[in-house]
């Protein structure tokens, strides 16, 4: 069933007494105002995984997720994290394929295809990011280049695989700008996407899958974006760091 998602990206901020500080907060929050029609998910760095995961215990609409991990089961890959070890402290997610990991960190579309494979053998659900550039955008060239992303990276899955994803649509141009897409721009990519699944599998599929949108989403402009109708929540960064803004943006789903 499709899931409406407040998922927060910490990327490489706070430090571990920060992180667990602002958890807390987030779930006492979470706890006294959310409804919990909704999911809410924070992807903390990995050393906060276990700690995190342990706060969030009793509470079933509330996720933790890494941000990252390696397409090999294990092995001599000094400095990497496994799936299986995501898996074994508890987490329930991880971002695949953020724009941030493909710039710096060259990650392709046939590299994000067996970590995908990898984390879902161990029972995590990857938020799967696709998104263009702005140059790509201005090129014209966005719909080719999404759909690259999902025929390269995930549409070698069976539809029951395909099922346990949550796919993320981040624009590049409207990460940590300022600048988001207007929920005109969102919601045509977003349909897009879903209609590329149900042509790749079937309309129920699609249908089951949720897609959020990331790129400078707040409080204030999350309700006109979560309101169209192929938008099922947000991958939030900047302000997945304050316990307030994050919040307000779960309500959004009350
Ligand atoms: P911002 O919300 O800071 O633009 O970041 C979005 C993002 O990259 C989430 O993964």
């Amino acid at each position: 069933m499709r899931k409406k998602i407040v998922a927060g990206n910490w990327k490489m901020n706070l430090d571990y007494n920060e992180g667990l500080a602002l958890f807390s907060e987030i779930i006492n929050m979470f706890k006294d105002e959310a409804t919990g029609q909704q999911h809410a998910v924070v992807c903390s760095p990995f050393i906060h995984l276990h700690s995190l995961v342990q706060l969030a215990k009793g509470y079933h609409n509330v996720g933790v997720g890494a941000q990252n991990a390696h397409q090999a089961e294990a092995g001599a890959y000094t400095g990497e994290i496994s799936a299986k070890m995501v898996k074994s402290v508890g987490a329930g997610y991880v971002i695949l394929g953020h724009s941030e990991r493909r710039q710096y960190f060259g990650e392709s579309n046939e590299l994000l295809a067996k970590k995908t494979d990898t984390a879902l053998a161990h029972d995590l659900t990857p938020i799967f990011c696709i998104g263009e550039t702005l140059q790509e955008r201005e090129a014209n060239q966005h719909f080719d280049i999404i759909k690259s992303q999902l025929v390269e990276g995930i549409f070698h899955l069976d539809a029951t695989q395909f099922g346990k994803l949550v796919i993320a649509y981040e624009p590049v141009w409207a990460i940590g700008t300022g600048v988001t897409a207007s929920s005109d721009q969102a919601q045509e990519i977003h349909a897009f996407i879903r209609k590329e699944i149900a042509a790749k599998y079937n309309q129920q599929v699609a249908n089951d899958t949720s897609i959020l949108y990331g790129g400078s989403c707040n409080p204030k402009n999350a309700p006109e974006l979560f309101a169209q109708p192929d938008i099922d929540g947000g991958l939030i960064g900047g302000a997945s760091l304050k316990s307030r803004d994050f919040i307000d943006i779960v309500k959004v789903f009350n």
